[in-house]
């Protein structure tokens, strides 16, 4: 390995470039943006357009099979731009990163051989090393092995973040097996990273002036890196100078314990809105899924969380047209949402995945019935969407400015339920939490007026 270890050189500007494309989840997000913190000590500098880079990566989601297929289709217009780069005398690598990269490793070279290399979720700090060894078109091709420690000791503790919320890793993996999913596959076993590591990196964010931190995991609840769990990181993370507001996603119903519930009812930095899956509403089919749960236990949890904070937001995932999901079954789905009363949520047409048990089980149903199922369940939760912002009008709500809008003088943040708030400001306010009144609550945006006699609610 010594030859091929690249040593990264002192501060230079960029002499090359890479393209970074991001399928997937927030968890995809962060190791795109750790990439390229990655890669920068190495002379990259990240482009917006992958025409012409030095390197593309492709950091991909394999969750369902049109997230799969997504990946190949790129692959092929990639392909195409490589071949007039070399005709041009020039060289484009491409590296396959992510959950795709994991779950079918070289076989991907094999269906497009126009791949360099190909990057598990935790080997992407060896990018630098293993770009050095294909450009020798010799070696290992595959780096896809699990390790989470050893990828967040090897990352730059510099990150290139420039906004005022940014995301942070604190666990990643999945000891659940849900017989739908293929996370436990491609991302290994629930691990917690130490939390001195993160308070660390949560320093460096609010030093260039994130105010907002969202702790991520794949089961972001089973946090286990720190005596008392979740709650006791938020409330260690709540006590830095200038991050205002914490978020975490996503959570396990089997990992909501009480602490945490608590710490929603007492911590002002813990925001008021929380990702929740609960997939389906039937027993049968809950029990199918391995989720361990019931509908019934998921509402009492929630009628808990909103004792402790009665504003909660609540969102969630449904998955429609599991194998044998009768009529009945989706209507328990349905009768569930108006229990719940969502103010967001994400809805799938269930997607066989190789290697998974649900892939194998007797009675997968058509396009068809997932089809018309999910538009129902579609109108359901958009009505509820919908509900939920018109609500917040007349309220005065604190919204931490995040950038300028696409209209000349609109400013545009967030609300602490994570609505998206526009209104006439100015571009000083940006990274600061202001008093927006609510005019209108469109289903996908709310329309603010700053309450300039209030700017006092900045807390900093
Ligand atoms: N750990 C999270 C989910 C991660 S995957 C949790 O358990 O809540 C994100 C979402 O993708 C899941 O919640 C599920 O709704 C959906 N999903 C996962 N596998 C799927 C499949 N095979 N078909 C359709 N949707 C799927
Ligand atoms: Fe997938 Fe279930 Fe794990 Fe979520 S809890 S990542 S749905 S296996
Ligand atoms: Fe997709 Fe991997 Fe995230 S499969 S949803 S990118 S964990």
């Amino acid at each position: 390995m010594g030859d091929d270890r690249a040593t990264a050189p002192r501060k230079t500007a960029p002499t090359k470039t890479v393209f970074i494309k991001t399928y997937g989840c927030q968890m995809n997000v962060y190791d795109s943006e750790r990439m390229a913190d990655v890669l920068r000590p190495f002379g990259y500098g990240v482009t917006d357009a992958p025409e012409g880079a030095d390197l593309v990566v492709l950091n991909t989601c394999h969750i369902r099979e049109r997230a799969t297929e997504k990946v190949y289709t790129e692959l092929g217009h990639l392909k195409r731009m490589k071949q007039r780069k070399a005709q041009a005398g020039g060289r484009m690598m491409i590296a396959v990163a992510g959950c795709v990269a994991q779950a079918e490793g070289v076989q991907i070279r094999h269906r497009q051989p126009a791949v360099d290399l190909v990057v598990g979720p935790q080997a992407y700090h060896q990018l630098p090393e293993l770009i050095a060894r294909a450009h020798r078109a010799s070696g290992e091709k595959l780096s896809a092995d699990f390790s989470p420690q050893d990828k967040f000791d090897a990352l730059p503790k510099e990150r290139g973040v420039t906004g005022v919320s940014a995301f942070l890793t604190v666990q990643e993996g999945c000891d659940k097996f849900c017989t739908f999913c293929v996370v436990p596959y491609t991302r290994g076993a629930e691990w917690s990273r130490p939390a001195a590591d993160i308070e660390a990196e949560a320093r460096v964010l609010a030093d260039k002036g994130v105010r907002e931190v969202t702790l991520l995991g794949q089961n972001v609840n089973a946090y286990d890196g720190l005596e008392g769990g979740l709650a006791a990181l938020v409330r260690r993370l709540a006590r830095i100078d200038g991050i205002d507001r914490i978020r975490y996603t996503t959570s396990h119903q089997r990992d909501m314990d009480d602490a945490l519930i608590a710490a929603h009812g007492e911590l002002p930095e813990l925001m008021p809105y929380l990702h929740l899956p609960v997939q389906a509403g039937s027993d049968r089919i809950l029990k199918a899924m391995n989720r361990a749960h019931t509908a019934d236990s998921y509402l009492r949890l929630v009628e808990k969380i909103r004792v402790a904070r009665p504003d909660m937001a609540l969102s969630g995932d449904f998955i429609v047209g599991f194998p044998n999901e009768r009529e009945a079954d989706f209507e328990a789905t349905l009768n569930l949402v108006r229990a719940v009363n969502y103010a967001s949520a994400f809805t799938f047409k269930y997607s066989r995945r190789p290697g998974t048990p649900a892939s194998a089980m007797p009675g997968q149903l058509s396009d068809a019935v997932k089809d018309e199922r999910l538009a129902r369940l579609n109108a359901l939760v958009q009505e509820q969407q919908a509900a939920f912002n018109t609500a917040t009008e007349g309220a005065t709500l604190p919204v931490l400015i995040e950038k300028i809008g696409r209209l000349p003088g609109q400013i545009v943040g967030r609300s602490p339920y994570l609505q998206p708030v526009h209104c006439e400001g100015p571009a000083s306010l940006i990274g600061k939490i202001v008093p927006v009144t609510i005019l209108t609550g469109q289903r996908g945006s709310l329309a603010g007026k700053l309450e300039v006699g209030r700017l006092e609610m900045e807390t900093a």
